[in-house]
């Protein structure tokens, strides 16, 4: 586990806000992720896991120190050293993925209290050019 970035948002990261990463995967990439966590706790709220060796974006929740049942896109957009953007947008329903403000996926809530996701990390193989943290709307 190689943590690229992390950022504490004591407010609450969901609903309403974006995170940018811009980057590129490294040059042999096999995986990188971008998770949004409750930092209160070990859960983590959507996980979201390019797997360059299945060609698949899994993605996930830990709830109740497990894993849920995976969603995957077939849709593989990464290529190493390809720079590409990923905006990961929370309204009060999902989370919604563009690459390269392409939606690639939709991901419905499965935590009850979204207020208490509040952390956001980067882990793994990806040079990150940027992460930017935005308000998009106010609920
Ligand atoms: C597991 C893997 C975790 C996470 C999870 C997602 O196999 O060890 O890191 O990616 O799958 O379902």
């Amino acid at each position: 586990l190689c943590l690229q970035f992390e950022a504490l948002c004591p407010e609450g990261l969901c609903p309403g806000w974006s995170v940018i990463v811009k980057g590129e995967p490294t040059s042999s990439a096999n995986k990188f992720e971008i998770n949004f966590l409750c930092d209160r706790d070990d859960r983590v709220a959507f996980h979201f896991n390019p797997r360059f060796a299945e060609s698949d974006i899994v993605c996930n929740s830990f709830v109740s120190s497990r894993w849920g049942q995976e969603e995957r896109t077939t849709i593989f957009p990464f290529e190493a050293e390809e720079p590409f953007q990923v905006e990961i947008y929370s309204d009060d329903e999902n989370f919604n993925v563009f690459i390269d403000e392409n939606k690639i996926v939709q991901y419905k809530h499965r935590i009850g209290d979204l207020k208490t996701i509040t952390k956001v990390q980067v882990i793994n193989d990806i040079n990150i050019a940027s992460v930017e943290v935005a308000r998009k709307n106010f609920y």
